[in-house]
């Protein structure tokens, strides 16, 4: 079956049992300065987990696209990537665990669905602990669906508990399922730490919000969130034990073996893992550079790089051409911005040749003079700041001598250099929900003030290109070609505080997508969105596409002051600021 087909008999599926489609949410969250990306289909859900109304209903599906970055080592094996796709379907507090696990079990074994095999099915339930009871609900409820008692295992919270993707936030037990793929028949009883079992499809049953003090608070509201990775479903459909093998892979495999003079098979797949993650983020707008999710863009490419040198791969560029074509019809933001995609690639790609030849000649010419098998960190810092290499690439070249990084200290280092706090970085790099807090909202508030102030001051050209926002300080990037001066930064301070002190209502309607853009509300123009929006209001000042949190009255905020504004990329600027 192709891929395609396997999206759309999905979606086709859950619209039949009358889940509302949502479009995929964009990669950089737009309301969660806790996170670097998008990692789950539940991901642009959250508010709604927590018990806010869905304008699309109760009963909801979609095909999401995602990032993870914590695996990013094990990039070039069968199964890892860092981009990938996942199917999912939510119901906020309508089903429960009866109704999901008869849609999953429908679909994958249905004759018009994926008509898998029954006899290569297994389930696994939460065991219980201390925080949940053993899911016997769920055990039932698989047993009466015709899965043998054999087939059932049960684990703790390291294999059938999911959530929260921060410190806080909604989680619970699920129930996940396998699919036996070696060619022999499969084992009567299930167990799990068998290779040829692959997990295919996660229910979790969101019950709990876990808080602050780490306690597990039933949420009013049970709610099913489902996951199924695109990739990992195409490649049991496929018969293939590789994603890399599946037709999602092959023309990009393909493209990179014609193009390159020798052959690895781990440098092909990191190539065009590596490749496809930077094509949707350039499409985003996200641009390469020495922080957050630049950075995270700039190492994916220069992993790239090196793996084409291997190669003798020249240019990246066709690469990136071939996943636009195979991706578009799916993303037409691929196409809308192959252009600047191309261009900012091949500027990347010149970029890191410029240094990585020399660097690697320090690097052999260190070694030399090695005493122990371990690199000094000094040495992979130096590579870092002098040569741009990321710290993966350093690595690499170290296991290609029979040498070890000590990683960790590397990134004290880094850190240390960066002067960012340990822990701040910790939580940006780890996967976490949007911290709620009255703080937060504030900030938030004053951000659509700020939005539409700098519009006033600066002129219309000036669009939103992200923003960063927590408990402590908001930070906002946005278009506009030069310095913005002294002068022009007191007049849009004081046009924030204006609007704090007149004490302005804040207000939200949900309309739909056509009639809120024609209301004027401000938008990201290359966004797809549901057919119903929330459009947040502050009087009659602002007016722009959200999702919230924010204050109710713009009094609530207290001064907002400007601490600094800088450039960040070619015509992008960020401002931050605090309240006082
Ligand atoms: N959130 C769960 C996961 O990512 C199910 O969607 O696996």
């Amino acid at each position: 079956m192709k891929s395609i087909e396997i999206q759309k008999k999905y979606l086709h599926f859950f619209k039949s049992k009358n889940h509302a489609i949502l479009p995929s949410a964009p990669l950089i969250p737009e309301n969660d300065p806790t996170v670097l990306f998008t990692t789950a289909g539940m991901h642009p859900l959250v508010p709604f987990l927590l018990g806010q109304p869905h304008p699309k209903g109760n009963r909801l599906a979609s095909n999401q696209k995602c990032i993870r970055t914590t695996d990013i080592e094990e990039v070039g094996d069968e199964t890892h990537l860092t981009f990938f796709e996942m199917l999912g379907n939510w119901s906020l507090g309508n089903y429960f665990k009866e109704e999901t696990l008869a849609m999953s079990y429908e679909f994958l074994t249905g004759k018009q669905w994926l008509n898998l095999d029954k006899k290569r099915l297994a389930v696994s339930c939460f065991k219980g602990d201390k925080n949940a009871p053993k899911d016997t609900d769920a055990e039932n409820t698989w047993l009466s669906l015709g899965i043998p008692k054999e087939r059932i295992a049960f684990l703790g919270k390291e294999g059938n508990w999911w959530g929260p993707a921060g410190k806080t936030g909604p989680c619970g037990p699920d129930s996940e399922m396998f699919y036996w793929i070696a060619e022999k028949p499969a084992p009567k009883t299930f167990n799990p730490k068998d290779k040829s079992w692959v997990e295919i499809w996660n229910d979790v049953f969101m019950q709990y919000n876990k808080n602050e003090q780490g306690k597990y608070v039933p949420l009013k509201q049970k709610n099913v969130d489902t996951g199924m990775g695109f990739e990992r479903i195409t490649a049991v459909l496929q018969n293939k034990r590789s994603i890399y093998e599946t037709d999602l892979f092959q023309p990009i495999i393909q493209e990179i073996q014609q193009r390159s003079k020798t052959s690895n098979t781990r440098a092909e797949r990191i190539i065009a893992d590596h490749i496809r993650a930077s094509v949707f983020l350039l499409a985003e707008q996200v641009l390469p550079s020495n922080v957050e999710q630049g950075y995270i863009l700039r190492r994916l490419i220069r992993r790239a790089v090196r793996c084409a040198r291997q190669l003798e791969l020249e240019h990246l560029g066709s690469v990136a051409e071939i996943i636009v074509k195979e991706y578009n019809q799916r993303y037409p933001e691929l196409k809308k911005n192959q252009k600047f995609i191309l261009q900012e690639l091949a500027k990347e790609e010149a970029r890191f040749k410029a240094t990585l030849e020399k660097g690697t000649r320090v690097f052999e010419k260190e070694i030399q003079k090695l005493k122990s098998k371990n690199i000094p960190v000094k040495l992979a810092f130096d590579l870092y700041q002098s040569y741009g290499f990321p710290i993966e690439i350093t690595e690499e070249l170290a296991k290609e001598h029979k040498l070890t990084v000590n990683k960790t200290a590397f990134e004290k280092e880094l850190l240390k250099h960066q002067q960012l706090s340990k822990e701040g970085a910790q939580k940006k790099f780890a996967s976490g929900l949007a911290d709620h807090s009255q703080e937060t909202r504030k900030l938030h508030t004053a951000t659509h003030l700020l939005h539409q102030a700098l519009r006033q001051v600066l002129g219309n050209h000036v669009q939103q290109k992200g923003s960063n926002i927590t408990a402590e300080r908001l930070r906002f990037d946005f278009s506009h070609p030069e310095k913005v001066t002294e002068e022009q930064l007191k007049k849009i301070e004081s046009i924030v505080n204006e609007q704090i002190k007149k004490a302005v209502e804040v207000t939200y309607k949900e309309l739909p997508v056509e009639q809120a853009k024609k209301s004027g509300a401000l938008h990201f123009f290359d966004q797809k969105y549901p057919d119903k929006v929330r459009v947040y209001s502050i009087g009659k000042f602002s007016k722009e596409f959200c999702t919230g949190p924010h204050v109710e009255n713009t009094s609530e905020i207290g001064k907002f002051k400007i601490q600094k504004e800088e450039g960040i990329a070619a015509g992008i600027r960020r401002i931050k600021a605090v309240l006082e």
